[in-house]
Parts: C-alpha cells; sequence; structure tokens
C-alpha cells in the first residue's frame, strides 16, 4: 500500500470583511477541513490556506456606516474569522488578508505580464452614478420596477421574481440604494482582460480537471453564449489596490481576491524553508492545487481565474471542487426564524463536533444543497457518535480498569473480526478522497455496528462474574477497544477533538492513517471518561431562540 508522498495546496474560499461567519460557510471550511486532516494523516504533504477578502465596494461602504476605516474593519472580522474557525477545530496551515503587501506585489506582477500579453485593453463604458454621493454604482446598488414583469423594488442586475436580466439602466424609475436619488449615466475608461482568448485553453483544463458534471453542463451554457471579456477595473472611491499607471482607477475586487490565495501561501513560504512558492505556482509544477469553492462562485474560479493564471505564466488549478447551499428545515436560512446561525451563536450552545459530524454525514462530491435538519442532527448525533462508537469503548473500558488495573491484553481474541476493519481502511480512505464523506460516514457507522454486535454476542457483563471466564474479558475488551480505535483513526479528520481524547485515552502520541490497521496491545490504560455527551435539544432550541433574538431587521439574509 506504499503511496508516493504528494505535495497538496488546498484553499477555501476566502470570507468577505463584511458579516460574521454562518452555518452555511461552515459548509466549505469544514469540507476542507476535513479533506485536508485526512490528507495529512495519509501522510502527504498538504497545505491548507485562506485570508480574508478585504476589498470591494460593500466593504467600503461598511465600514463608512460604522465610521471606521475599511482596514479597521477588515482587521476586526478577520479577527473575529481566525477566532470562530479554530474553535471550530479548522486548522490553515495560514490565514492572510488579501489587503496585504504580498498579495499587491502579486497582483502588480500579474497585472503586468497580462498587459505584456497583449490581454488587457481599455473601453470607455457607460454606468449609472450617484452624483449626490459622487461615486458610480455597481448592480446591486441600484433598485427599481423590473422592465420585463413589472415588479418593484428589483436589483439592477436581475429580478428576483421572473427571473430576468438587465443592465441597471433599463429599471423604470430606478434609484441608487445609496442616496434615494435618480442615478445618472456617466462615462468611464475602464480595463478589459481578454478572456475570449483562452476559450481553447478553458476547454481543454475543464476536462483535465474533470469538473463536476452540473458545473460542466454550466460552463457550457457559458461557452454557448460566448465568453465575454472582463471589466477589471473600478473608479474611485474604491477600496482596493489602486491600478499602476492610473490616478483613480482600482482593480475590482475579483482579480485580486483569488491573487489572495497564492499571497497568503506567499505570506507562509517566506517563514517556512520547507515550502518554496515557485515549486508550487510555476509551469509544470508537480504539486497538486485545490479550490473549495460554492456554487454562487463558479464563473469566476472557473474560467477568469484559470486564465488569468495562464496569461500571467503560472500553473492552473488540479481542479476545483464545488459544494451546493446550505438550507436549514429545507428552506434558505432565515433571520426572522433564527435559521441565520452564525459560528459563534453555534458554538455559545453546542458542541461543534456534532456539527462536524452532521454535514459530514451529509457531504457528497456533488453541487446538491445539503439540508440541516435541527432534529435531524440531534438524532443522528446521538445514535451514531454517542450511541454507536463512544458506547464501543464505555461498554470495554470500565472492565479494563477495574479487573486488569488497565492493562490491554496481548493478543486479539478474533483476529478475522479485526482484520475487516483493516481491510475496510482503503475503501473509507477511497470515499474521503473522492470528498464522499457521506459514504465514508456509512460504512464506519455500519462497522461500529459490528463492534456492538461483538460486544452483545460475547457479554462481558456476564463473563466476569464467572471465575473461568474472567481471562477472556480482557480479551474481549481489548478486542473492543481496538475497534473502537480504528473507527476514531477513521473518524479523525471529521471529529479531530474527540479522537485527540480518545488517543491520549489510549496513550499514543500521534496516528497515521495506517496505523487504523495495526492493533494495540499490552498498553496500561488510564481510567476512562466518556468523550461525548449527548445533544440535548433544549440546547439547539436556545441556539435558534438567540438567533432570532439577535436578528437584525432589514439586513439581507446574507
Ligand atoms: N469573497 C468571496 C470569495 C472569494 S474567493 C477568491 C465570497 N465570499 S463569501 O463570504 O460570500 O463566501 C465564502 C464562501 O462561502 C463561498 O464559497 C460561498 O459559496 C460559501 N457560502 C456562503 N454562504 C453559503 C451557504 N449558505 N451555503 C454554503 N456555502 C455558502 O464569495
Ligand atoms: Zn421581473
Amino acid at each position: 500500500m506504499p503511496t508516493q508522498q504528494r505535495k497538496i495546496l488546498v484553499t477555501s474560499a476566502l470570507p468577505y470583511a463584511n458579516g460574521a461567519i454562518h452555518i452555511g460557510h461552515l459548509v466549505e471550511y469544514l469540507q476542507t477541513d476535513i479533506w485536508v486532516r485526512f490528507q495529512k494523516l495519509r501522510g502527504h504533504i498538504c497545505t491548507y490556506v485562506c485570508a480574508t477578502d478585504a476589498h470591494g465596494t460593500p466593504i467600503m461602504l461598511k465600514a463608512r456606516e460604522q465610521g471606521v476605516t475599511p482596514e479597521a474593519l477588515t482587521e476586526k472580522l478577520s479577527a473575529e474569522f481566525v477566532k470562530d474557525f479554530s474553535d471550530f477545530g479548522i486548522e490553515f496551515d495560514n490565514y492572510h488578508t488579501t489587503h496585504s503587501a504580498e498579495n499587491e506585489a502579486l497582483v502588480g506582477e500579474i497585472y503586468a505580464t497580462l498587459r505584456a500579453s497583449g490581454d488587457i485593453y481599455t473601453r470607455t463604458i457607460e454606468q449609472a452614478y450617484d452624483e449626490q454621493e459622487g461615486m458610480f454604482l455597481p448592480d446591486r446598488f441600484v433598485r427599481g420596477t423590473c422592465p420585463r414583469c413589472g415588479s418593484e423594488d428589483q436589483y439592477g442586475d436581475a429580478c428576483e421574481i421572473c427571473g430576468a436580466t438587465y443592465a441597471p439602466s433599463e429599471l423604470l424609475d430606478a434609484v441608487s440604494v445609496l442616496s434615494g436619488t435618480t442615478p445618472v449615466k456617466r462615462e468611464s475608461e475602464h480595463y478589459f482582460f481578454k478572456l475570449s482568448k483562452y476559450e481553447e485553453h478553458l476547454r481543454a483544463w475543464i476536462k483535465d480537471a474533470a469538473l463536476e458534471k452540473n458545473v460542466v453542463a454550466k460552463l457550457e451554457e457559458w461557452f454557448a453564449v460566448g465568453l465575454q471579456d472582463w471589466d477589471i477595473s473600478r473608479d474611485a472611491p474604491y477600496f482596493g489596490f489602486r491600478i499602476p499607471g492610473t490616478e483613480d482607477k482600482y482593480f475590482y475586487v475579483w482579480l485580486d481576491a483569488p491573487v489572495g490565495y497564492m499571497a497568503s501561501f506567499k505570506n507562509l513560504c517566506d517563514r517556512d524553508d520547507n515550502l518554496d512558492f515557485d515549486d508550487y505556482w510555476k509551469p509544470g509544477s508537480d504539486a497538486e492545487l485545490y479550490h473549495f469553492i460554492g456554487k454562487d462562485i463558479v464563473y469566476f474560479h472557473t474560467l477568469f481565474w484559470p486564465a488569468v493564471l495562464r496569461s500571467a505564466g503560472f500553473r492552473t488549478p488540479t481542479s476545483v471542487h464545488t459544494h451546493g447551499f446550505l438550507t436549514v428545515g429545507g428552506k434558505k436560512m432565515s433571520k426572522s426564524r433564527g435559521t441565520f446561525i452564525t459560528a459563534r451563536t453555534y458554538l455559545d450552545n453546542l458542541n461543534p463536533s456534532y456539527l462536524r459530524y452532521y454535514y459530514a454525514a451529509k457531504l457528497g462530491p456533488t453541487i446538491d444543497d445539503i439540508d440541516l435538519n435541527l432534529d435531524d442532527l440531534v438524532a443522528r448525533v446521538n445514535s451514531d457518535l454517542v450511541g454507536k462508537l463512544i458506547n464501543i469503548a464505555s461498554r470495554c473500558a470500565g472492565f479494563i480498569s477495574k479487573h486488569f488495573d488497565g492493562q490491554l491484553a496481548d493478543e486479539l481474541p478474533d483476529h478475522a473480526l479485526f482484520a475487516a476493519f483493516a481491510d475496510a481502511s482503503e475503501s473509507i480512505a477511497e470515499h474521503y478522497e473522492r470528498r464522499e464523506y457521506s459514504k465514508a460516514m456509512r460504512q464506519i457507522m455500519g462497522l461500529a455496528d459490528k463492534a456492538n454486535r461483538y460486544i452483545d454476542d460475547n457479554k462481558p457483563w456476564v463473563m466476569v462474574k464467572d471465575e473461568a471466564k474472567i481471562a477472556e474479558v480482557q480479551g474481549v475488551c481489548t478486542q473492543g477497544l481496538n475497534m473502537f480505535r480504528s473507527l476514531m483513526i477513521f473518524l479523525s479528520p471529521v471529529i479531530p477533538v474527540v479522537a485527540k481524547d480518545a488517543r491520549a485515552y489510549l496513550r499514543e502520541e500521534n496516528w497515521r492513517w495506517r496505523d487504523a490497521s495495526s492493533p494495540l496491545l499490552g498498553t496500561v490504560l488510564p481510567k476512562f471518561r466518556p468523550l461525548l455527551t449527548r445533544v440535548d435539544a433544549d440546547q439547539v432550541q436556545s441556539m435558534v431562540e438567540q438567533s432570532r433574538k439577535s436578528a437584525n431587521p432589514g439586513m439581507g439574509d446574507r
């Protein structure tokens, strides 16, 4: 089974610094964290980087509204994000910000190369302008009546009622969200990237990247319409990096945001002698590069980003892994229903291991939305984690400490049964590798059932009462605890904190994936303490209440 050690660089999308991390975001960060922990457990060199996405109009305006600088706002939110992620056990190798020196330097370098390749040109365009605020308005900052169906109060780019898409100038009685005044049309010179030039390269890349079939279908639609060149500039006032050689033009946030992946990695390389930036980013690199993203940002990651990398002379991603959106109880997260749950509100009420396991039990490799059903979470965690998994250890540990001074037997009584666990290890690994977490969880819980059946059949609690059988009890419980140990190793990417406590109980320094296939024998174990308690439905209720109370009327649902 010795596989070659892989070098893997992994990213999650960079969260915008204009609101708190919520349980929707966590689908992505947990999915990625589980995958990265799995790769590390397998002995690969896997590096997970992320950063705060600091730039753009919404963040600039939010800062203004709060009377602080955008730098101060993004720093404050970044500190909260870091705490939220770490409390959920999401372990980045580096967490940075797009408003950094590394990012500015890389964006500058990339832009210079794009220009040199002849991929940048300027064109004058007409845009909605708010004369009172003195700024151009992004589409989302213009509202009005839909020109197609007549629905009132629709966004400047699309109607939520009939699905029509249009330019803000087509809206009937348009107003600026900022001042309430009627926007005027104004011309300005913009910088464009020749995306259309890269169609062939993109088609080839999409094949190599083996993207999910729904994503490919979406891309086919975009190709059919024809790729539009990409407007990468914004006029001042804007929070971002100024375009070199201009006075008042800034790079659009979506140009510098993915470069933030590189910048975060660069920032790490600068203090880690074992990592070399070029080794991961030059064409022909033997390292793998994966971006985990949500389905709303596919266009940026599968068209703009690979094309920009190609034009700038860097390697392209090995693949982009796209997940669906979170619904709660089958509906969109909602502040009024109390299902817009921030990471912090969750943590105030529930153990993060519960959500980590629940998401893992639900997640697959497709862009299907995933539903969080709170009753189901309670039921599943209590039945699988507490009732099946932890229970294996609770049923065996007491006998070992009480009758054998904590010492495990030197031999397993049932080698064939343990071999069934070892044999499952490659199939479970395959599921993790393919992001088929729900399949991995199902297989692991199937083995937990097997372990519990073994204990039921042997009944150590009856055996201890029989002097002649007392020695056998040590064997049966050693067998039980070893099955528990293998399952904990398999689950350690999902519930790392529980696994760490289990490992400490088993007095082991660290675990690698293959350790699940060789038993632990003869060790003297300390007294067993329950590793996880049942979810209390009342705590779930109080989390929902707390979310409802902190609902902020007038704010969007995302
Ligand atoms: N800043 C951009 C990403 C730039 S990457 C170079 C962004 N930020 S975000 O904060 O809006 O979203 C971060 C990630 O969380 C995205 O991948 C997004 O799809 C994901 N999710 C945000 N809300 C979500 C749900 N409700 N459900 C699942 N994922 C969600 O986009
Ligand atoms: Zn409409």
